[in-house]
């Protein structure tokens, strides 16, 4: 239970958005080279020193940063390193919810159909962003339906939470993650299969859409940027360096093994990263819109990519609506998973350290 929670935190949507396009964007399959370095290098040793702290941390009753650097380092600042950890995963929970929520909301646009009949990027565009409340237009009144998939996301979050490690993150990661890599592997069986959409356009295939992804451009090794790309990647897919690992390591049993619990949820990331993350959003929309547009909507950054040209595909092949619904449902299981645990560090915190309920915990969170 423990693992497929940290697997859960570990894969996000960083693995189905953001992985995607880096990875075109610097260079493809060339900028595997420094990933995998950093990988290696930095993102299994982290993983491993990661998963050490907490387990050290929780034997003293410690399950955030701040607690764990305080007993492994006797220095009256040491606490303070530890509470950057819960400072960096709260500014993230509170926008990496929001977009979480606009996951869920597009589950339900996508099999109501909602969007169906907008046929340009341009349109769509105009639909997310309406739906965003960064433009007003007729497709939504106001923010009121971005608002409610809001509080839905929200309150599910701290519901987890309060219900606890075993109760609730565990309980959550049972259930999500078989899912969500279910979905994904029916969704990216249905790109492997899709061909050429249109024969007309023959450059417009599945087969030139995992090219422009994986064909490596050498000459972008030079650049300082593509590398530290990589290692921002490996920082962000692994959820290294920002204390939720460490908060759920804090409740491994004294005979449990790191090494091994480490390395297992650091390629179950892997896998879903690169092999299922790079083959949907990317592919999709190079068969559908050619190298162009899609190196467009790339630059466009990964929102644009998932929820204005992936809706404009699911329009286009049969029972897309279904496809959508399956899409964006793995997106919102990848991102509570990962939500949760940025959340739970705190709520030890609060619990641990103030000897607060998890009540009341959740409450002043
Ligand atoms: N690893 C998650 C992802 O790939 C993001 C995350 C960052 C999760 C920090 C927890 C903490 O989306």
């Amino acid at each position: 239970g423990l693992i497929l929670a940290v697997a859960g935190n570990a894969v996000g949507l960083g693995n189905f958005l953001r992985f995607p396009v880096q990875a075109a964007s610097n260079g493809g399959g060339a900028f595997m080279i420094p990933y995998f370095i950093f990988f290696l290098l930095v993102g299994i040793p982290l993983m491993w020193m990661e998963w050490g702290i907490g387990k050290y941390g929780g034997k003293f009753g410690h399950g955030s940063s701040p607690g764990m650097f305080d007993v492994l380092w006797k220095n009256k600042i040491s606490k303070y390193f530890g509470a950057l950890g819960l400072f960096v995963s709260t500014i993230i929970m509170i926008y990496y919810t929001y977009i979480e929520s606009w996951t869920l909301g597009y589950s339900f646009l996508t099999i109501t159909k909602s969007y169906f009949g907008l046929e340009n990027f341009e349109l769509m565009k105009s639909f997310l962003y309406s739906y965003q409340g960064r433009e007003t237009s007729h497709f939504f009144d106001g923010l009121t339906t971005a608002y409610i998939f809001f509080l839905i996301t929200f309150v599910l979050n701290f519901w987890v939470l309060y219900r606890g490690i075993s109760k609730g993150i565990e309980k959550l990661a049972k259930i999500a993650m078989p899912l969500l890599f279910l979905f994904a592997i029916i969704i990216a069986i249905r790109v492997i299969t899709l061909g050429t959409p249109d024969p007309s356009q023959p450059e417009n295939s599945i087969a030139n859409g995992f090219g422009f992804i994986w064909n490596p451009d050498f000459s972008k090794l030079d650049d300082p940027k593509v590398w530290l790309a990589a290692a921002g990647q490996i920082f962000f897919t692994l959820s290294l360096g920002m204390g939720t690992i460490h908060a759920y390591a804090s409740y491994l049993k004294p005979k449990d093994d790191i090494a091994l619990s480490g390395l297992a949820t650091a390629s179950t990331n892997e896998f879903a990263e690169v092999v299922l993350g790079g083959s949907i959003a990317i592919p999709l929309s190079v068969a559908f819109f050619g190298i162009a547009t899609t190196t467009a909507m790339a630059k466009g950054g990964s929102f644009d990519l998932g929820f204005a040209s992936m809706p404009l595909v699911f329009e286009k092949i049969p029972f897309g609506e279904i496809f959508g619904f399956l899409w964006f449902l793995l997106l919102f299981f990848a991102g509570i998973t990962s939500s949760v645990a940025m959340g739970q560090q705190v709520m030890a915190f609060l619990e641990d350290e103030f000897g607060f309920s998890r009540k009341k915990s959740t409450i002043v969170f």
